[in-house]
């Protein structure tokens, strides 16, 4: 009697016998018309670098992770993202905000106190505080520095010092940018433990917003705490954010022995790319408002101490709070 059981597995039996013999077909077919075509047309092996432009795996002695991918045609839209848009638009990035800065300088001047100093100083920031945000700055700039070369320098500095003198400086920067990589993150996250008390937000700072333009080009005052709305908005969306993001998508880059593939590598090369390339134009507008576009404020984060007057048109509620 042919019981369920049995006839399941007889109907299996068939259906896998079937599909081998019927595999084993196709390959022979497929095995036969490379045979042919070697015959007729010598050198053609047009379906085989088909298989292998379509990133099919095949078998290889070669061990390691995508081994026997030989070509990932992923690669091809990436390297024609990072040498389209993220180069374009990255550069012109880098290019119109400073000309935008300069032309604000240019119109408006810089942020001049109204009152006179009264010569009398408080201590803004401690010496741990400018320890780390100098560390974030330097370890910032010589990335930004280098991952600009790395990015545009076969651009501008081909044509100036050739093919020979690009390889050098590229393949320099490489190494100081994997060096410094891992010291920012360090320093990034410092600053982030350090600096997050005074960077919590407060609804003065909703009022701040709203009248950003009046107090950034002096035409009105609005008391904000030690940082203002603006310094809370490099912090979360800066330091915190964008640290996050180009941090993480650095390490993999950094690190690739964690068995990354090729599509890992390149995802986490545009996000890195293009994370860094808005952190390096936000910062211009930072370091913009922390040097020539606020007068006094290089001072509190050279030396640790601003002016009373300088504390109280820019920080009133901080002073306030430091002075009570
Ligand atoms: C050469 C570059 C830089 C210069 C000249 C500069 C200058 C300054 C100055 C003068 C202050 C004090 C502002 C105040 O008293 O309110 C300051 C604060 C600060 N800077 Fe920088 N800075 C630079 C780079 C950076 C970078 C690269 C980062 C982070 C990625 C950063 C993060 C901060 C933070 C978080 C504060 C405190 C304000 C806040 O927490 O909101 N700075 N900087």
């Amino acid at each position: 009697m042919v019981t369920p059981k049995l006839f399941l597995t007889t109907w299996l039996l068939l259906c896998s016998v079937l599909g081998g013999a019927v595999a084993t077909a196709v390959a022979d077919d497929a095995a036969q018309k490379q045979v042919r075509r070697q015959a007729e047309q010598p050198l053609n092996n047009a379906p085989v670098w088909r298989a292998v432009r379509y990133g099919a795996e095949h078998s290889t002695q070669a061990t390691g992770r995508e081994a026997g991918v030989l070509i990932q045609s992923a690669g091809e839209t990436w390297r024609q993202i990072r040498n389209g848009p993220i180069t374009l638009y990255g550069g012109l990035l880098l290019i119109l905000v400073p000309i935008s800065i300069g032309l604000f300088y240019q119109w408006k001047g810089p942020l001049k106190l109204n009152g006179h100093p009264t010569g009398r100083l408080v201590q803004r920031f401690s010496y741990w505080e400018r320890l780390i945000h100098w560390s974030v700055a330097i370890t910032f700039v010589i990335l930004a520095v280098t991952g600009i070369l790395m990015l545009f320098g076969r651009y501008v500095l081909i044509p100036l010092i050739g093919h020979g003198g690009f390889a050098w400086f590229a393949q320099i920067s490489k190494n100081v940018h994997n060096l410094v990589g891992p010291l920012f993150i360090a320093a990034v996250a410092c600053m982030f433990v350090m600096f997050v008390r005074d960077n919590v937000w407060h609804s003065i700072d909703w009022q701040w917003l709203k009248k950003a333009p009046q107090v950034l080009s002096g035409k009105t005052h609005v008391p904000s705490g030690k940082y203002n709305a603006a310094e809370k908005g490099w912090f979360w969306g800066g330091v915190a954010l964008l640290g996050l993001v180009v941090g993480i998508s650095g390490l993999i880059l950094d690190f690739p022995n964690f068995e990354q593939t090729r599509a890992t590598m390149q995802v986490a090369h545009v996000v890195h790319g293009v994370g860094a390339l808005i952190f390096v134009a936000a910062s211009l507008g930072h370091i913009y408002m922390g040097t020539i576009g606020t007068e006094g404020a290089y001072a509190g984060m050279r030396t640790g101490y601003v002016d009373e007057t300088w504390a109280k048109e820019h920080h009133e509620l901080w002073f306030k709070e430091v002075n009570s």
